[in-house]
């Protein structure tokens, strides 16, 4: 089979070459096509540009396969926990037991946060979204780190900033939580594991030591490595485009987490509990809202489906499925928008509207109620799909530096007005 493709503009044939991923994924190269043609091409979304060459994750959106470095989802989320794999996504190999010893306790030096950032979570009104948050906090980590600013930092500097971020994240996003409840701010215990340790600062008291349920951490080592990388999302390309203007870590990654908070991208998991508990309210008629879903005059979308990459099934959401019954009975949660959810995955999986256009459950539709029936409110959901995303986040900007990738610019096809005549304030 050919290795080059052709392109004819006006009569003339031009070659591009075909290059082919380690999984056999085809792409063709235009990197040169302007020089050559004078042309570029126009793809609104993004929906069949490749925006790099990665070897961190790799996707299969037909035959729902995801897998980081790879090894797959399944695989990691039953065997190993949330540390391991962002190791594996951060340096590209799975760690001893004596790397990881050493990635762990590295991250325990570094989990607290200056006293002064506190002053910042008093400024903000008691209503704020954690998101918004969440992305200021963690671009002002950089005001407190000013060396992590060089865009040149040795690979012990990147490396230690990459570290300060992973741990000093979960402490954030624990008192951004604590702070919401007015409760007092739990600081971190080095002698807990990353995720023990988060779930320590969350549901831990200032008055008595409170014991750790281990069905909660499992579950939450579950649903972190289920969203720590999805390779070029929204959010990740956020971070690598920022980043590419040699900006900072920090700043990359607050850029990414305003990417995430949309509903559209990782909001989704707020948004579906918000739409069960309308449907709940409403009384539950399912089909009422399946068909308000298909009704292109009502902006209703069936939040929690469908998916740019996967068109047969997402394969986080099968795990998440069975994790989320083992949840609520292993904690002996009954929970009404259970059965609202499941009616409608149903529903709608045998409803030719989403038959056709190939909308299945991702992995937010039943994220949220796990997230709930460990405790968490609302509008803390996207802040854990962000702790998740994390590790994610960093390897892709760290790969995008190490491959000296260059400014992330793409070009446009102007449809504006031309050559107006300039007409002075008083005369128009
Ligand atoms: N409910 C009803 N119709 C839908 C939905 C939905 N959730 N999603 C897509 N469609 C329809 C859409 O109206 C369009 O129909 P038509 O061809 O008749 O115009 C067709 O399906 C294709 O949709 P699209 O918007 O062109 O697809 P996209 O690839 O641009 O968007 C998506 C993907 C995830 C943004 C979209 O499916 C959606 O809005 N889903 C709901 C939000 C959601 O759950 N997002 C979380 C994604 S997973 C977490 C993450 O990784 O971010």
């Amino acid at each position: 089979m050919s290795d080059i493709a052709e392109i004819k503009i006006g009569g003339q044939t031009f070659e591009f070459p075909v290059i082919t991923g380690t999984e056999g994924e085809k792409a063709i190269d235009i990197s040169k096509l302007r020089d050559l043609t004078g042309y570029v091409t126009l793809d609104s979304g993004f929906k069949n540009t490749g925006s790099t060459k990665s070897a961190i994750t790799f996707l299969d959106g037909e035959l729902g396969v995801l897998k980081y470095r790879g090894y797959a989802i399944e695989e990691l989320a039953e065997k190993s926990s949330f540390l391991e794999v962002t190791y594996l996504l951060i340096y590209g190999k799975l760690p001893t037991q004596s790397e990881l010893d050493n990635f762990q306790n590295t991250i325990s030096r570094h989990t607290l946060i200056h006293e002064d950032m506190k002053k910042f979570l008093d400024g903000y009104p008691s209503k704020s979204h954690p998101m918004a948050q969440l992305a200021s906090l963690v671009c002002s980590l950089s005001t407190f780190y000013p060396e992590s600013l060089k865009a040149n930092s040795s690979k012990e500097e990147l490396d230690l900033t990459m570290i300060k971020l992973l741990a000093k994240f979960p402490t954030i996003v624990s008192f951004i939580y604590k702070k919401s409840l007015g409760h007092p701010l739990i600081y971190p215990k080095n002698k807990y594991d990353y995720v023990t340790n988060f779930i320590h600062m969350i549901f831990g008291q200032r008055t008595e030591e409170v014991e750790i349920d281990p069905v909660v951490v499992n579950a939450m080592n579950t649903l972190l490595i289920l969203h720590a990388d999805h390779e070029q999302n929204c959010s990740s390309s956020t971070v690598r485009i920022v980043g590419s203007s040699d900006c900072n870590i920090y700043a990359s990654v607050s850029a990414g987490i305003s990417a995430l908070w949309g509903p559209l991208h990782g909001g989704a998991n707020q948004a579906v509990i918000e739409m069960l508990e309308l449907i709940k309210a409403d009384g539950g008629d399912t089909e009422k809202w399946i068909n308000k879903a298909k009704d292109k005059n009502d902006p209703f979308r069936m939040m929690g489906f469908g998916h740019r990459v996967y068109k047969n099934f997402d394969p986080r959401a099968k795990i998440i499925k069975k994790a989320c019954d083992d949840v609520l009975n292993k904690l002996g949660i009954n929970d009404p928008v259970l059965e609202i959810a499941k009616k409608l995955e149903e529903a709608a999986l045998s409803d030719p509207y989403f038959i056709d256009r190939k909308l299945y459950p991702n992995v937010d539709f039943y994220s949220g109620i796990i997230y709930r029936a460990l405790g968490f409110p609302t509008d803390m959901f996207t802040v854990l799909f962000a702790l998740g995303r994390l590790p994610g986040w960093i390897a892709q900007w760290k790969e995008m530096h190490e491959n000296n990738e260059p400014i992330g610019r793409p070009r446009q096809i102007y449809v504006g007005d031309v050559d107006q005549k300039f007409v002075p304030i008083n005369e128009r």
